[in-house]
């Protein structure tokens, strides 16, 4: 199953990425510390990784089981951050990255919530999920907000090496059909 290459809401287009969106890729997220802090990834040092990254996600698209979309503002033309679908059998997961200077205007939930609309309209998905660190406060926010239930806490389940080198612990939230 293939999710749209385009998935419009109120103030966003989600759209497949292109490799000429890197500067603004790693300008607007990648290259941060703030952002990436509860990440699997350290911060880019420079566009070259940003590219790579995008490559990866193209290529992601042609293989057809992970789907990243920039979250591009209708109104400015700027990306508000990327958010990557997972599809797997009767389930989707997602995961997300918010640009710094977009941070707080309520466009993760938005992106969220219609990327869980989408889901449940293909008849054979019950699950959407995703796993976040038990401190980062802003994610869980999201997450509560496009109304999703926390589930319990997988114990040393990811490792984000910007906090330690030790797998963390991590809350997961779900919504089902
Ligand atoms: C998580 C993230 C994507 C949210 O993006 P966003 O576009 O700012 O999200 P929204 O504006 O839709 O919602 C953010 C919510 O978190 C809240 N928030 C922000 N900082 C917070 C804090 N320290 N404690 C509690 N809530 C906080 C905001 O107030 C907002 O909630 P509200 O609408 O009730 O006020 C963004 O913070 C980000 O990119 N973080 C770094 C990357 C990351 O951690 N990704 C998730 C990995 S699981």
């Amino acid at each position: 199953m293939r999710p749209p290459e385009q998935i419009e809401t109120a103030r966003l287009i989600l759209r497949k990425p292109r490799m000429s969106d890197a500067p603004a890729v790693f300008e607007g997220w990648a290259k941060h510390p703030e952002v990436t802090r509860f990440l699997t990834w350290r911060p880019h040092k420079n566009v070259l990784e940003t590219e790579a990254l995008l490559k990866r996600s193209v290529d992601a698209w042609d293989e057809g089981a992970n789907f990243r979309y920039l979250m591009e503002i209708k109104e400015s033309g700027l990306l508000a951050g990327m958010l990557e679908l997972r599809m797997e059998t009767a389930k989707i997961s997602f995961g997300y990255t918010g640009a710094y200077a977009q941070w707080g205007k309520g466009y993760m939930t938005e992106a969220v919530r219609a990327a869980i609309e989408w889901a449940f309209q293909q008849p054979n998905i019950y699950r959407v999920y995703a796993t976040t660190d038990v401190e980062n406060a802003p994610s869980r926010r999201v997450m509560e907000k496009a109304g999703m239930q926390r589930e319990g806490i997988l114990r040393k389940d990811s490792t984000h090496p910007n906090i330690s080198p030790e797998p963390r612990d991590c809350y997961i939230y779900a919504i089902i059909r």
